[in-house]
């Protein structure tokens, strides 16, 4: 099979590293990719949302799946323009539909769809213009604090949480006056769950789907979960409080329900479905859906799937994913995140990278790196995720930390606590 993935982050190479291993394989594409994803094919340069550009490649290069990394392309219809045009429509991809997407692209559709199928959520209540007295008067009947989220994509900046009842009355004023753009002409206001948060990921062919190895990230910049929130700083699988119990009530609870949910209203998916889940008093509670993988949890979950992941996502695409099976590593990965020093706000690129050659024992996914000349610099600020497996959590993370003391680069920054919280559970 000929492969085009797109994107060009630590997920993305992650994602590359376990489809270069498929027997399945032939041509892998990835665009736009990064230095890392150099390694394991070709980068194409065109960006993930021009469709057209991306029909002309896989016409010329006889693409059968593309393999969708971030939400822009899925949340903008990739998956349907494919399916809708004759001369491409033989194309797999893997990703939902547009509508399928809005679980993502809209937090109140994804609020509705819950309260549809009873799956287990925070309470809330949507707002536009048109209602402000009554978002007010639905804080006024919380306890602090107040969770307000912009409806639509924010690039990860539309959750704000504030301890102040007048505060937040002012920035649910000041998101509907356009904030953060369109993305907040609808704010959802929810009632604030306090708990532990997991990431579990499923596949599904529309019809039946597969559980996938529970991650857990760490998203403030710095250690002991303070700072700005980040894309994530490391991530950890398995979890261990996400123990059997707890992960019997997630498949009945929100898995399924899901799953049936989404065909009971005909909603075409065929991919993966991110659930961002919080543990309240020992029940699943989800925070977020998502509708592709995470960063940088698919740089632990890739390579705790032993299974050849095309075959799985042949499954989904024939809707033959109940006949395949899903084989999971019994160790340990873990990954730290190498950023820019400055990273979440400004920081400086184009650093040279040094004694990736050295690393021993861990895998160094590229989450922001390209080839200058002869060399790797950094080109986002996200730069490196340093994954490493162990028999037991400690054991990945000694690796992880030891590996990363080999690598440098100028401002290099990096968290030193990652899956600490969880040691002694
Ligand atoms: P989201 O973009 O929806 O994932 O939200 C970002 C982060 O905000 C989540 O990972 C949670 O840590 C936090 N968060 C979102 N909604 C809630 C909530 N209802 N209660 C507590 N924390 C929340
Ligand atoms: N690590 C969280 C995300 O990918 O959204």
């Amino acid at each position: 099979m000929n492969v085009l993935l797109l994107g060009s982050g630590g997920r993305e190479h992650a994602m590359a590293w376990r489809i270069r291993k498929s027997g399945y394989l032939n041509n892998l594409y990835i665009a736009p990719g990064n230095a890392g994803t150099a390694m394991l094919g070709t980068n194409v340069p065109f960006e993930v949302t021009d469709f057209e550009a991306m029909k002309r490649f896989s016409l010329n290069n006889d693409i059968d799946m593309i393999v969708v990394g971030p939400e822009d392309p899925l949340v903008n219809g990739v998956y349907d323009f494919f399916r809708d045009d004759e001369d491409i429509c033989h194309i797999a991809v893997i990703g939902p539909s547009r509508k399928g997407a809005q679980l993502e692209g809209s937090k109140d559709f994804a609020k509705e769809f819950m309260m549809r199928h009873q799956i287990p959520t925070a309470r809330y209540q949507t707002v536009t213009l048109d209602n402000v007295s009554e978002g007010n008067d639905f804080l006024d009947s919380l306890p602090s604090p107040y969770v307000l989220k912009a409806d639509g994509l924010a690039a990860g900046k539309g959750v704000l949480i504030i301890n102040d009842v007048n505060e937040a009355k002012q920035m649910l004023w000041e998101m509907l006056n356009g904030k953060f753009g369109k993305a907040g002409n609808k704010v959802v206001i929810e009632e604030f769950l306090s708990g532990i948060e997991c990431s579990v990921f499923v596949l599904t062919d529309g019809r039946s789907y597969k559980i996938l190895p529970v991650a857990k990230d760490y998203k403030r910049v710095g250690d002991g979960d303070t700072g700005l929130n980040t894309g994530g700083m490391g991530a950890v699988s398995p979890v261990p409080f996400a123990d059997n119990d707890f992960m019997e009530k997630v498949r009945t609870q929100i898995v399924e329900p899901t799953v049936v949910g989404l065909r009971e209203e005909r909603i075409d998916y065929k991919g993966f479905i991110f659930l961002g889940l919080i543990r309240v008093e020992g029940e699943p509670k989800v925070i977020e859906y998502n509708v592709r993988m995470g960063d940088p949890e698919t740089e632990v979950v890739m390579p705790l799937i032993k299974s050849d992941l095309l075959e799985l996502f042949i499954g989904v695409t024939t809707e033959t994913l109940d006949k395949k099976t899903l084989v999971i590593d019994n160790r340990f990965a873990t990954t730290v995140v190498m950023v820019s020093g400055g990273y979440p706000e400004a920081y400086e690129k184009g650093k040279k990278i040094v004694g990736l050659d050295k690393v021993l024992d861990s895998i160094v996914f590229h989450a922001g790196t390209r080839h200058l000349d002869d060399e790797v610099v950094s080109a986002g600020g996200r730069v490196l995720a340093v994954t490493s497996y162990g028999k037991t959590m400690e054991e990945a993370l000694d690796r992880s930390y030891k590996n990363i003391g080999k690598i440098s680069y100028e401002k290099c920054y990096f968290r030193k606590d990652i899956g600490s919280d969880l040691l002694n559970q």
